[in-house]
């Protein structure tokens, strides 16, 4: 059966985020009381907004004295390590590299997080790490301690910003005021200001730059121009090229992994598609790439990588002025010769050899043309 799912997708610029500062809402709401928090969060902070919804439609979890909500709960209160004990939600193809600012809205059933939003962290969490993340709650009367005991266990690596904000029947009427307030207290600084797009040929990746002066430098010398480089491929664990300047040193001991950027000399930048122990100065990891990835896109031998601090100024595979985001409507069972995607979330007509791309809610690679 075709599921179609409805994303509503914002993109404006909140009172105190710029544009690289991008939040994402993500909500779940059964009765409709989350849905009007949302509502009314757009007009507050214009992030870009997705719904999780059940895979299962038309299921009444209130009935007979909320027995279908109850049982959902107790699995995963019984078994919360294990994928079969949530909900089935329908598919959502997130690019959680492009925020730094997640919050999550979700209603309170049975003391603990409803069900198919705990899905959606359970699934997703660990791609929320290092992430500012905050926290609505909608509850009848019942306190939230135990929701947010769920989203610590579920983004165990998040950074959890400011008090969770609960409405309840009690003052729900003064939600709207409540809500302005409680987004002012929002202290979503983040360290990641910038991304860093990194392309080899035709294939673009993304970066979250780590907080540091080397990072501070480079964005500096970026801003002014992209800086391309040669680099030699080494030890069949990086690439390490020459950045054409120095940036400042904050070297320590480091055993890198793969998607890890580092700094080694002062001036020369390399890329981990394996790894190594050194002393480095940390400057960033690459989003979301397995380390097949990483080898595909950085190909064998040596190469001539691009850095910049936007997409367009060096992807070869400019289709569209589509602008990027990391949410799309996914379709995984009816389209997977649907729209194919780059992985900044723009429409390509059709991935080059090499290119990282995705399609039906999938990561793709394409290995030849
Ligand atoms: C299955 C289920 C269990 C619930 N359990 C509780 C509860 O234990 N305590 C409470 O105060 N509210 C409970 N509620 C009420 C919801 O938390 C509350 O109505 C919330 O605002 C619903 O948000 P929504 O309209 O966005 O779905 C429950 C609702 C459902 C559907």
């Amino acid at each position: 059966m075709r599921h179609l799912i409805t994303i509503a997708f914002i993109l404006l610029t909140i009172n105190n985020l710029s544009a690289q500062n991008r939040t994402l809402v993500a909500y779940y709401s059964y009765t409709g009381n989350v849905r009007s928090i949302v509502d009314e969060l757009k007009g507050l902070t214009n992030a870009d907004i997705v719904e999780i919804q059940p895979a299962k439609e038309g299921e009444r979890y209130e009935a007979d004295n909320y027995a279908i909500g109850s049982a959902l709960i107790s699995a995963i209160r019984e078994n919360p390590d294990k994928a079969e004990s949530y909900p089935e939600i329908k598919p959502l193809s997130v690019d959680f590299g492009l925020y730094d600012n997640i919050i999550v809205a979700t209603p309170l059933w049975w003391s603990n997080m409803a069900a198919p939003m705990q899905t959606f962290l359970f699934a997703n969490g660990a791609e929320m790490a290092g992430k500012n993340i905050a926290l609505i709650v909608s509850s009848a009367s019942s306190g939230i301690s135990s929701v947010v005991a769920d989203a610590k266990r579920l983004i165990s690596n998040g950074k959890f910003v400011g008090e969770p904000l609960w409405i309840n029947n009690k003052n729900r009427s003064n939600m709207p005021t409540l809500l302005a307030n409680w987004t002012k207290t929002l202290d979503f600084k983040s360290n990641m200001t910038e991304k860093l797009y990194i392309t080899i040929g035709s294939v673009t990746l993304t970066a979250t730059l780590a907080e540091n002066t080397a990072t501070q430098a480079l964005v500096a010398a970026l801003r002014e121009s992209p800086i391309t480089y040669s680099a030699t491929d080494y030890g069949s664990f990086e690439k390490v090229g020459p950045l054409g300047r120095s940036l400042p040193t904050a070297n320590e001991q480091t055993t890198t992994e793969p998607g890890d950027i580092v700094l080694y000399n002062g001036s020369q930048i390399v890329i981990f598609y394996g790894s190594n122990s050194w002393d480095y100065t940390r400057l960033g990891k690459i989003d979301n790439a397995t380390q097949q990835e990483l080898k595909a896109a950085l190909g064998e031998g040596d190469c001539t990588i691009t850095l910049s601090l936007s997409a367009g100024n060096n992807s070869e595979n400019q289709n569209n002025n589509e602008t990027p985001t990391g949410i799309r409507q996914s379709d995984r069972a009816a389209t997977p010769d649907g729209p194919m995607y780059d992985l900044q979330g723009r429409r390509i007509s059709a991935p080059v050899r090499g290119q990282i791309y995705i399609q039906g809610g999938e990561k793709k690679f394409k290995f030849s043309n």
